[in-house]
């Protein structure tokens, strides 16, 4: 058996298993290869990590809180990791450990439209802001980053590119994407982050990472006022899909991934 996992936080990776192994399924490979999920504290990692090859893992998808130890732990790095400075795909091959990030291409393939040239806002700083705004530059889109601690924006956009923004004016840009973990635990995204409901209308696209069971205060608001969004699962499936790609060589079914992220 080819063993798989994600290596993360419970609410990180809950609907993970269940999208990997439909995904196995679909290709014929349920046999052959499994997805598991495990639970691991930030003091455990490396040392897991190290011991999955001889247990029969050949790949792991990594989730905060390990992003940055996967980087650390890795023997090659992508280059599209490197750059990010987190990895979210560990490989296990011929006692080598590889890291990908595929958290940069799977927001550009959940995208409606190609990014270049758009005026974008993200707002965060974490290793989920870096991939996104990776990637928005690379596509050539004009990249303003807002942070709640300021002195993160600053040190991304020094590192990456980009601008750091304090009073974003929310009505000002084509492409808004919420990294930040404000929706998560309901709070209210209107008093936590420089956005306004009256600030997005069509024409915008309204991207959050985060997720739950239904759609998030933020994207409920962006779609309400007309905006086209696009919501954390998506980016979950688009992320596991090119994961799973990276693993198998295979290409990954899309809409049995998503419907199964989905239940
Ligand atoms: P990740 O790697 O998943 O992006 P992270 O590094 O923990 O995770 O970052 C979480 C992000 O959510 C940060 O940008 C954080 O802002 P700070 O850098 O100021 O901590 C942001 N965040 C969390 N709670 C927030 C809140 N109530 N209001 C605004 N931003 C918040």
């Amino acid at each position: 058996m080819k063993r798989l996992a994600v290596l993360g936080h419970p609410v990180g990776h809950s609907r993970s298993p269940a999208m990997h192994g439909a995904a196995l399924a679909e290709l014929g490979l349920a046999g052959e290869w499994s997805y598991e999920a495990l639970d691991l504290a930030p003091d455990e990692f490396e040392r897991r990590a190290r011991a999955m090859p001889g247990e029969g893992f050949v790949g792991a998808n990594v989730t905060v809180p390990h992003k940055s130890a996967a980087l650390a732990l890795a023997d090659t790095l992508s280059e599209t990791s490197r750059e990010i400075g987190a990895a979210n795909t560990l490989s296990f091959d011929s006692g080598e450990i590889r890291a990908d990030n595929t958290d940069a291409a799977g927001f550009l393939a959940a995208l409606p439209a190609a990014p270049g040239g758009e005026r974008a806002l993200v707002l965060g700083a974490g290793g989920a802001a870096r991939a996104v705004s990776w990637a928005l530059l690379r596509e050539g889109a004009e990249v303003e980053v807002w942070n709640r601690t300021e002195l993160r924006s600053r040190h991304l956009c020094e590192e990456l590119g980009g601008a750091p923004v304090s009073a974003p004016d929310p009505g000002g840009y084509d492409l808004i994407v919420n990294t930040t973990s404000v929706g998560l635990a309901d709070e209210d995204p209107f008093a936590e982050l420089p956005l306004t409901a009256r600030g997005f209308g069509p024409g915008q696209t309204v991207v959050d990472l985060v997720y739950g069971d239904g759609p998030t205060r933020l994207l409920a608001a962006a779609a309400a006022a007309g905006a086209a969004t696009v919501d954390g699962i998506e980016i979950l499936v688009r992320q596991g899909a090119l994961s799973l790609e990276v693993w198998t060589g295979r290409e990954a079914p899309l809409d049995t991934m998503r419907a199964a992220a989905r239940r």
